[in-house]
């Protein structure tokens, strides 16, 4: 019997060393150590060895039992630390590959160009406000004295949200939203860039697009400080040799209402495709402060005066940078986009 033990101890330190996985460790063990296992098997047999050597038999099978479990127990340690250092490898991270390069996103040319406007009116003592891009009724149209009749206020041409409510058309109503908020402060000096929507949509027409309104209320504000100033905003903007040209025309909220137009950049004023052959491009609305919209908004007419405007930004951006489609400012594509870095 001691020879049996012999043989299962070589065997089974054999099947131990040359477990490949945990999972064969597991089943070497049960084959060796378990309930039905050789060496619970072989202790059972011990009746019928001769009683002087049961107890030496008894004594090795012990520390045989000890020693293969300490056996196993190494070995699980060692198959584990395989495992894991497997892993590791998968898993490396080779240090001398190249990075992948993190691209810089950059300013799209509308903000730029809304910075600048904005930078020459906060020079020219101009605060910026704001106001929301769903308008009632009465900011959108009624208060700026815009009547009922007006085309602007056909569904066709404007995105209702209930009767009331609507998405604004022009950014003229924060200039009542901001006249009532300080009347009767004086001065009121603001500027109001933000987004308006309306129902267009072609090469030079966006169903989105952003303005920047502008107004000045005090006292003794004239025609000349309104085109004092949009002379110095348009020189900042184009470059000092530009010159402007003021036409009449009719604004509900303005009285006298003008529209501006400044010598074609393209041609300077010598007459081009992009200006038609008249030297000249419209880049904004003016006039002085209609006396309705002041007294709607809290400001006596008789005391103040004031001046308004309001641009297009894209129109501008057009310009400024030779663009021929203003879509290609709203589909995201970087290769425009790339451009104005
Ligand atoms: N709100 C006008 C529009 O969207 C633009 C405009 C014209 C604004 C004259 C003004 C102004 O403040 O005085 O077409």
């Amino acid at each position: 019997m001691l020879t049996k033990l012999k043989d299962l101890e070589k065997d089974a330190k054999k099947s131990i060393e040359e477990a490949g996985s945990l999972e064969d460790l597991k089943e070497t063990r049960v084959r060796l150590l378990g309930k039905k296992g050789d060496l619970t098997t072989l202790l059972r047999s011990l009746g019928t060895a001769p009683p002087e050597e049961r107890p030496v038999i008894g004594k090795q099978a012990n520390i045989l039992r000890e020693e293969l479990e300490q056996a196993i127990k190494l070995k699980e340690q060692a198959l584990k630390d395989a495992q894991r250092a497997g892993r590791w490898e998968e898993e490396r991270i080779d240090v001398t590959l190249p990075g992948r390069p993190v691209e810089l996103g950059q300013k799209h040319p509308l903000t730029m160009i809304l910075d600048e406007i904005k930078e020459i009116f906060i020079g020219l003592g101009f605060q910026v406000a704001h106001g929301p891009d769903i308008e009632s009724d009465y900011y959108n149209f009624e208060a700026l004295n815009i009547p009922s009749e007006h085309p602007a206020r056909d569904m066709q041409d404007s995105f209702y949200i209930t009767d009331q409510y609507l998405l604004r058309t022009h950014t003229s109503p924060v200039q009542i939203r901001t006249m009532e908020r300080l009347a009767p402060g004086l001065p009121v000096r603001i500027i109001a860039p933000g987004k308006v929507f309306r129902r267009d949509d072609d090469a030079t027409h966006s169903p989105m697009f952003h303005q920047v309104e502008g107004l000045a209320v005090d006292k003794d504000i004239s025609f000349a400080d309104l085109k004092g100033t949009l002379l110095l905003f348009v020189r900042e903007m184009f470059g000092p040799e530009q010159k402007i040209r003021l036409r009449p025309s009719f604004f509900p909220f303005t009285e006298p209402s003008a529209e501006v137009d400044i010598s074609c950049i393209m041609c300077n004023g010598e007459g081009c495709r992009v200006c038609s052959d008249t030297g000249w491009l419209e880049i904004l609305g003016a006039g002085m402060v209609h006396p309705r919209v002041l007294e709607s908004s809290g400001y006596d007419p008789g005391e103040v005066t004031g001046f308004a405007f309001g641009m297009g930004v894209e129109r501008i951006a057009m310009l400024k940078y030779g663009i021929g489609d203003l879509r290609l400012f709203f589909s995201n594509d970087l290769r425009f986009l790339k451009q104005f870095g």
